[in-house]
């Protein structure tokens, strides 16, 4: 994937709202989950999709024909916008996935493969 289009890492709160003057973020612990390998901090209990763009990361998957780059669309579980596969499972919707410690999160090409029973 680009490093342009997903530059991540930084482990930074930067793109996330902080405090709201009448909206209250209840966060659950920072744990260490990974994105394609790289190490990254997120809250536990936030969707993925939330601590993976606090993380910079904007582009969750690439369509099958084309292509093309995706990250969240309606962020209520109502398309397929944020298809990824998480812990080896395929096309999880991260934008109302929780997070957990230690979850690792791959970018999904195409359909995304379902692994074999043996694996
Ligand atoms: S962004 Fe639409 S289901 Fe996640």
């Amino acid at each position: 994937m680009d490093e342009k289009i997903n530059p991540g890492g930084c482990g930074c709160d930067m793109d996330l709202i902080g405090e709201h003057p009448i909206l209250d973020f209840r966060r659950g612990e920072r744990v260490a989950f990974f994105f394609d390998g790289r190490q990254m901090e997120g809250y536990e209990g936030e969707p993925i999709a939330m601590a993976l763009h606090g993380n910079g990361v904007r582009v969750y998957r690439e369509t099958e024909e084309m292509r093309r780059p995706r990250g969240f669309f309606c962020a209520i579980g109502k398309c397929s916008s944020c298809f990824m596969v998480v812990d080896g499972v395929p096309n999880v919707r991260t934008c109302i996935t929780p997070l957990r410690a230690g979850m690792k999160v791959e970018t999904q090409f195409g359909n995304g493969r379902v692994p074999d029973a043996g694996e």
